[in-house]
């Protein structure tokens, strides 16, 4: 890898790590959906993944606007992310548990494009790279939207009956904590 020494070099350094952490991503996706026991995820991970398609069109827009070929240079991180993921889908069964395993993975790869697309946004800003702002404001505020949405179906369905299926187990003390704490949770609402 050539050496970085300009803003415009880091720029493009970050564009590449993106295309790459979206294009495993367009792998990971349909993976995930058919892991996952509910509905609801299930077509949250689909429609994500039609999102991810269009956010590398945008990245490969970007790349066009600065000269540059398209193409990525390995993402370590989000392959880490993808691979602790798929670490636990196979050390689970097809349960609500899994599903709320699930959307926590899918939470750490909307973490890190999030602060990946933050810095390239701010960036394009220091460059005066306007057209490369918008496209970049517009995939951050879908993969916003996408964290927020997996928090919801977190708090919702998933997790409570996730829950469940510990206090049915046999384990008493815990059981007993279970279902102390729901109890106590459900007269405040959520
Ligand atoms: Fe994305």
């Amino acid at each position: 890898m050539p050496k970085i020494t300009t803003m415009e070099e880091l720029f493009i350094d970050e564009l590449r790590d993106l295309y790459d952490a979206e294009t495993q991503l367009t792998k990971a996706l349909p993976k995930m959906a058919k892991a996952a026991s509910s509905d609801e995820l299930r077509n949250a991970f689909e429609e994500h993944l039609e999102q991810t398609e269009n956010q590398v069109e945008r990245l490969k827009r970007i790349f066009e606007l600065s000269s540059e070929k398209p193409t990525g240079r390995k993402c370590a991180a989000m392959a880490g992310l993808i691979k602790e993921g798929d670490a636990m889908v196979s050390h689970s069964d097809d349960t609500p548990v899994r599903d709320a395993g699930l959307i926590a993975a899918a939470q750490k790869v909307e973490h890190y494009e999030i602060s990946g697309y933050g810095s390239a946004r701010t960036h394009a800003e220091l460059l005066g790279n306007d057209e490369a702002v918008r496209l970049l404001e517009e995939t951050l505020r879908e993969e916003k939207e996408t964290d927020e949405k997996l928090t919801e179906l977190a708090q919702s369905m998933i997790n409570e009956e996730a829950l469940t299926s510990v206090s049915s187990s046999t384990d008493g003390a815990r059981t007993a904590t279970v279902r102390g704490r729901s109890t106590s949770r459900s007269p405040h609402g959520r």
